[in-house]
């Protein structure tokens, strides 16, 4: 299977939220279409992963193209995984990104695939829209 890999955040929204979908990355607002196209537009470092014209992978951050790169939203369609096209959407993230540090939080079962990959756990923190600082 040829994949080829394309960089820019020009992608349908309805693709993108379908990958999310069967790659079971959950926990992204996937039934607010609006809110989808906007994490998408505002994403300014976004690599995709193409079947032909089908969309296979997604790997979306935000970065500055110097010291970080947040990588929020990795996803492989289910049936494309485990044949290197997450780790090839990471090596192409940080490339991308003039190998500024990326950062990102695991989902519970992709713990054990970043570790496999070779990316160091850190401690990191976070504060959500529901919580306030004390
Ligand atoms: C996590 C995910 C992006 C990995 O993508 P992928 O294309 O399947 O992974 P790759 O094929 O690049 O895997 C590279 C290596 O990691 C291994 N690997 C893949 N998934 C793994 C897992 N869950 N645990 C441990 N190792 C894993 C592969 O076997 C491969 O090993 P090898 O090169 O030694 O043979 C994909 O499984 C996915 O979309 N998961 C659901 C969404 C998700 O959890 N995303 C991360 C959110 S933080």
């Amino acid at each position: 299977m040829m994949i080829s890999y394309r960089l820019g955040n020009d992608v349908g929204v309805d693709a993108v939220i379908d990958v999310y979908r069967s790659s079971t990355l959950g926990s992204r607002p996937l039934d607010d279409r609006e809110a989808m196209a906007k994490m998408i537009q505002a994403a300014n470092l976004m690599v995709t992963a193409w079947d032909g014209e089908r969309l296979v992978g997604v790997a979306r951050s935000l970065t500055d193209f110097c010291f970080c790169t947040y990588l929020s939203d990795l996803a492989v369609r289910r049936e494309y995984q485990r044949q290197g096209i997450g780790r090839e959407l990471m090596r192409r993230t940080q490339k991308a990104g003039l190998s500024a540090t990326v950062f990102l939080f695991a989902a519970p079962d992709a713990v054990a695939y970043y570790e496999h990959v070779g990316l160091t756990a850190g401690s990191g923190w976070m504060l959500t829209r529901l919580q306030k600082l004390r």
